[in-house]
């Protein structure tokens, strides 16, 4: 089995229900977290992994993601002519290689396996990752590139994993631990949104993945699993059951939950306080809106 990953899927088929009205018109994914769109911190991180071919699966109204990726000849003859050299940098980043990028649809939001069974064709015989862009995870070395390199010592599925209070294990798919080495946990199952009470553990599947292409397989069997939607989690437990290999790795960083609005705040003030042009004023800013919180209670 080849250990290198070259192929990534976004799924960004969703309906983003949490993010109404916004959604209605704007992709979740173009949403800004300070000024660059969460598919950009997204795309970054793949390219930091080696990946080389990144493959979307959309829904009807996903237009601004397409024209995202897209040059802009006007934009960009503007910025040159008025020397904006740093912006038409910056600009670069957003531009994908003819023939690196695919779209595909998903016609119907059946769930996020749903949505990857979609990509098969374009994946083929060979491993891929899995990036859900609303998972947004600061690090210092890029959480799929945590993954590529573990993945390329044992081979197998992987998944990113993280640690969640009993609390919040039933909005997640939790780990069955096998055998916890660290920062690697071996896995025996894994169970989608459980109640605190019936959780195997406390960690929990975020938004990464390395798959093998038997997960693809197994997609094509499953029927409606939890939720009427068709779980991507029941997929990867499925190759378990096999006897085959899944690995979780507790990365090294912080990871916020875009896709609700408490999770993007959190984010927003993070990223924002973390930019250099902007820290010093949005610092004090802050700090003064605690202070007024304070009096005011
Ligand atoms: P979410 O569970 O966050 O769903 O999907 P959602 O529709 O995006 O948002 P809410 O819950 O209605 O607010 C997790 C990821 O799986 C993708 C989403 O686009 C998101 O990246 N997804 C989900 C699909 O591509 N297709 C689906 O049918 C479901």
């Amino acid at each position: 089995m080849k250990r290198k990953v070259t192929k990534a899927i976004f799924p960004v088929a969703g309906l983003g229900t949490r993010f109404l009205p916004a959604t209605k018109s704007v992709p979740k994914e173009i949403m800004t977290l300070v000024d660059r769109p969460l598919i950009q911190y997204a795309i970054d991180e793949a390219r930091a992994a080696g990946i080389k071919e990144f493959i979307f699966v959309t829904s009807r109204g996903k237009g601004a993601l397409e024209d995202y990726f897209d040059t802009a000849p006007e934009l960009e003859n503007a910025l040159r002519r008025s020397g904006k050299t740093a912006l038409l940098e910056e600009l670069k980043n957003t531009n994908m290689e003819s023939g690196a990028i695919a779209y595909i649809r998903q016609h119907r939001p059946l769930g996020l396996g749903h949505a990857v069974w979609c990509a098969r064709r374009l994946i083929a015989n060979e491993p891929f990752a899995v990036i859900l862009p609303d998972d947004v995870i600061a690090a210092e070395k890029p959480c799929l590139q945590q993954m590529t390199e573990a993945y390329a010592e044992t081979g197998g599925c992987m998944v990113a994993t993280m640690e969640v209070p009993p609390d919040r294990v039933s909005a997640y798919g939790i780990l069955d631990v096998r055998e916890d080495m660290g920062n690697m946990v071996s896995v025996q199952g894994m169970v989608e949104k459980p109640s605190s009470k019936d959780a195997p553990s406390n960690l929990a599947v975020i938004g990464r993945y390395i798959l093998t292409p038997r997960v693809l397989q197994n997609l094509n069997r499953i029927k409606q699993g939890s939720g009427g939607e068709v779980q991507l989690t029941d997929a990867i437990a499925e190759e378990i059951h096999h006897g085959r290999d899944v690995f979780a790795l507790r990365f090294r960083g912080q990871r916020f939950d875009c896709g609700s609005k408490a999770g993007f705040l959190q984010a927003t003030v993070a990223f924002g306080l973390s930019r250099e042009d902007l820290r010093d004023e949005f610092a004090q800013y802050l700090t003064e809106m605690v202070a007024l919180q304070k009096a005011a209670q």
